[in-house]
C-alpha cells in the first residue's frame, strides 16, 4: 500500500541528492547484505528508504515470495509493487510498522543520525526483528577532509573549508555525526550477536558522483555556509572544482554496522541422577 507524500524531510533532500547518495553508497550496502545472506521468502523493512534503491535490491533478494516494507516521511520516489509495501510516516512521532519479531532484515541507511529519537528507534528495530534476524545500518561519520590534488593551494583550502562547513552545519542542525561510532556499542549492550562495523573512505574525483554530491550538499546548505564567512564567489568556485576531473578529494566517511538478534536460549534439562 502507499499513502500520499507528506511533510518534507527536515533537512531537505532533492531527488538528485538521493540518487547521488545511492550511486556512492549502494556498492557498500550490497556487499553488507551479501555478507549476511538475504534469502527468498524473507520479510525486510527499509526505514528512511529515500529513492528506494535498497528497497528494490532487497525485493530482488527476497523474490516474489518475500515482502519488503519501505517507510519514509516523503514517499514520492517509492513505488509499491507486489513485493514492496510503501508507508508514509514520520519516524520521529510514528512507530515503525510491523509486529514484534515480524522481520528477518531491517535496514536504515543515513537515517538514524538525522533523528532525535535514534536510540528509541534502534530499540524498536531490535524488537521488530525476529530471533536470528539482521539489522543493517550505515551512517556518515565526521572525518577530516584530505585534498589529494587541486589546481592551487587556495583551491585546496577552499575545498577543505566547504566540506568541513557542510559537516559542521549538519551537526549544528542536530545530525549526530558520531552516531555511526556509537551504534555498535549500543547493539552490543542490547545483547545483539555478530556486531560488525566497517568504516570506509575513498577518493572522489571532480565530475564523479561523489563530488557532485558535495556540490549539491554545499548548494543546499548555501545560506548556512555563507554565515560561516564563505562568499557566493567561494561557493561558485567550489562548484567548478567539484566538476573538474583534476581535483581528487577524500569522500565522506561511511560507517556501516550489522548485527544479528540472538535466538532465544533453549531451556536446559535439569541434570538427572545416574542409576546403575
Ligand atoms: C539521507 S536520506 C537516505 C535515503 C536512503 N536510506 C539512502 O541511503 O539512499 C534520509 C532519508 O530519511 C528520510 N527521513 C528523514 N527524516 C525522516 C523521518 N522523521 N521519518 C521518516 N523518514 C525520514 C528522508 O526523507 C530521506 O529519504
Amino acid at each position: 500500500m502507499t499513502t500520499t507524500a507528506g511533510q518534507r524531510y527536515q533537512l531537505g533532500n532533492s531527488t538528485s541528492q538521493l540518487h547521488l547518495m545511492q550511486d556512492v553508497l549502494d556498492p557498500h550496502t550490497h556487499r553488507q547484505l551479501a555478507r549476511i545472506g538475504v534469502k527468498p521468502g524473507q520479510h525486510a523493512l527499509d526505514l528512511g528508504a529515500g529513492a528506494g534503491s535498497i528497497t528494490r535490491h532487497l525485493a530482488g533478494l527476497v523474490g516474489p515470495t518475500g515482502k519488503v516494507t519501505a517507510v519514509d516521511i516523503d514517499t514520492r520516489l517509492l513505488d509499491p509493487t507486489a513485493v514492496i509495501d510503501v508507508y508514509q510516516g514520520d519516524l520521529r512521532t510514528t512507530p515503525a510498522p510491523g509486529q514484534p519479531g515480524g522481520y528477518d532484515i531491517i535496514t536504515a541507511r543515513c537515517l538514524l543520525e538525522h533523528l532525535p529519537n535514534r536510540v528509541n528507534l534502534l530499540r524498536q528495530m531490535t524488537t521488530l526483528l525476529q530471533p536470528g534476524g539482521w539489522l543493517v545500518l550505515g551512517d556518515i561519520v565526521y572525518s577530516r577532509t584530505v585534498v589529494y590534488r587541486a589546481p592551487t593551494e587556495t583551491d585546496a583550502t577552499l575545498i577543505t573549508r566547504v566540506v568541513h562547513g557542510i559537516l559542521d552545519t549538519l551537526a549544528a542542525r542536530g545530525v549526530d555525526l558520531h552516531w555511526g561510532d556509537k551504534a555498535p556499542g549500543l547493539l552490543l549492550d542490547a545483547g545483539m550477536n555478530h556486531v560488525r562495523s566497517h568504516s570506509h573512505t575513498e577518493t572522489w574525483t571532480g565530475g564523479g558522483p561523489g563530488c557532485h554530491l558535495y556540490a549539491q550538499d554545499a548548494h543546499h546548505l548555501g545560506d548556512a555556509l555563507t554565515d560561516t564567512g564563505l562568499t557566493i564567489t567561494d561557493l561558485h568556485r567550489f562548484t567548478e572544482l567539484m566538476a573538474d576531473p583534476y581535483v581528487v578529494v577524500s569522500s565522506y566517511q561511511f560507517t556501516a554496522t550489522h548485527a544479528q538478534k540472538p535466538e532465544p536460549r533453549q531451556p536446559t534439562n535439569p541434570p538427572t541422577a545416574k542409576t546403575r
